[in-house]
């Protein structure tokens, strides 16, 4: 496994890293415990050495599971996690339970001290889940993490789904570690600004990209769209409905035709793809079994094939 240093921290990633939202167990229809502890056990066996989690996986539960499957090991990996959202609004549609963003310190303090009791760890990257929602100044929540980094609670911090503009004024207020956002052959924004920005400064920022799959439609593994459970948000993604499906089915069949000339899936290909661009550091790749991660690992040995890549790249201007 390729691994590659966080740019200005002390953190080694695994070019892939396992995301934790599916075995929270919820918004992706049924999981399985069992199924989920052996993934995260795979994980480790194929040499991806961190996880991608957040309180709001499942209210916590991806958190339990990732500590029940790691044990002691858990000292081993590095585990990245998320802080600042509440799960106690409304809905556009008057639901409860409704997930927004806070980031007065207290609320960040709060939500820190409730993961440090489910991961038992001083947490190695804590990340901003999504920027704030009820006006905080920017440099009130720097203020609060860099408290938390102060206290010994955390290693570093960092942000996920800023834009340029938010992006450029935080990395002046204090030492923003990574930032997370999509990225994929379907999904190309972070190629505009928001890379030139992380690209700036004597250090640049470590870029941790997820939604690499396409929450699976990358793998190939569908013949046709697929019906999810009410339960699995993908139920009402666009992307695996129409045009949009066909349009994504075609390029991970495409990716599916190259994979098999070299002995890997669709999905290793898609994954390899992030990993090998301009500012990425690692990639985030979620699973729900052990046979899922272990073809996903298998992505870190194919980043110096060129002629793969450019092949991929003439499928992907299609
Ligand atoms: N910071 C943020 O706001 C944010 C937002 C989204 C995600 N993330 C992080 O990124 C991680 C990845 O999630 P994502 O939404 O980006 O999804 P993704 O990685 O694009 O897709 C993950 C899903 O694809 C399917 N899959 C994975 N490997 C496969 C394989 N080898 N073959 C076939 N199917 C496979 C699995 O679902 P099925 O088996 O059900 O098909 C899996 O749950 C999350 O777990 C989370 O850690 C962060």
């Amino acid at each position: 496994m390729l691994h590659r240093r966080l740019p200005g921290t002390d953190l080694d990633l695994s070019v892939i890293g396992m995301g934790c939202w599916t075995i929270g167990g919820q918004y992706w229809g049924p999981t399985d415990d069992t199924d989920s502890v052996a993934a995260v056990r795979a994980a480790v066996e194929h040499g991806i050495s961190w996880f991608d989690t957040a309180p709001l996986y499942g209210n916590g539960h991806a958190d339990t599971i990732l500590a029940r499957a790691l044990g002691s090991h858990i000292h081993k990996v590095v585990v990245a996690t998320k802080v600042g959202v509440r799960q106690d609004g409304v809905g556009p549609e008057g639901q409860d339970g409704h997930a927004h963003s806070d980031l007065r310190p207290a609320h960040i303090l709060a939500d820190c001290e409730q993961s440090l009791r489910r991961l038992k760890e001083p947490l190695d990257l804590l990340q901003v889940h999504w920027p704030c929602e009820w006006g905080t100044p920017l440099s009130e929540s720097v203020g609060a993490l860099e408290r938390l980094r102060e206290r010994g609670w955390i290693r570093h911090w960092g942000l996920c789904n800023y834009e340029a503009e938010d992006l450029r004024l935080a990395r002046s207020l204090g030492p923003v570690a990574s930032l997370q956002t999509p990225y994929s052959l379907l999904r190309g924004e972070f190629e505009a600004e928001l890379r030139a920005v992380c690209l700036e400064g004597p250090v640049p920022l470590g870029v941790l990209a997820y939604e690499a799959l396409c929450r699976g439609l990358l793998s190939g593994k569908y013949r046709q769209p697929p019906r999810f459970a009410e339960d699995d948000m993908r139920s009402w993604d666009e992307r695996f409905e129409g045009e949009a499906f066909l349009h994504g089915n075609r390029l991970a069949q495409d990716l599916a035709a190259i994979g098999a000339r070299l002995g890997v899936s669709a999905s290793a290909v898609a994954l390899g793809w992030v990993a090998r661009q301009p500012a990425i550091t690692a990639v985030i790749a979620g699973a729900r079994t052990a046979a899922q991660v272990k073809e996903n690992a298998r992505a870190a040995a194919l980043l110096d094939k060129e002629k793969v890549w450019e092949v991929v790249d003439k499928v992907r201007g299609l």
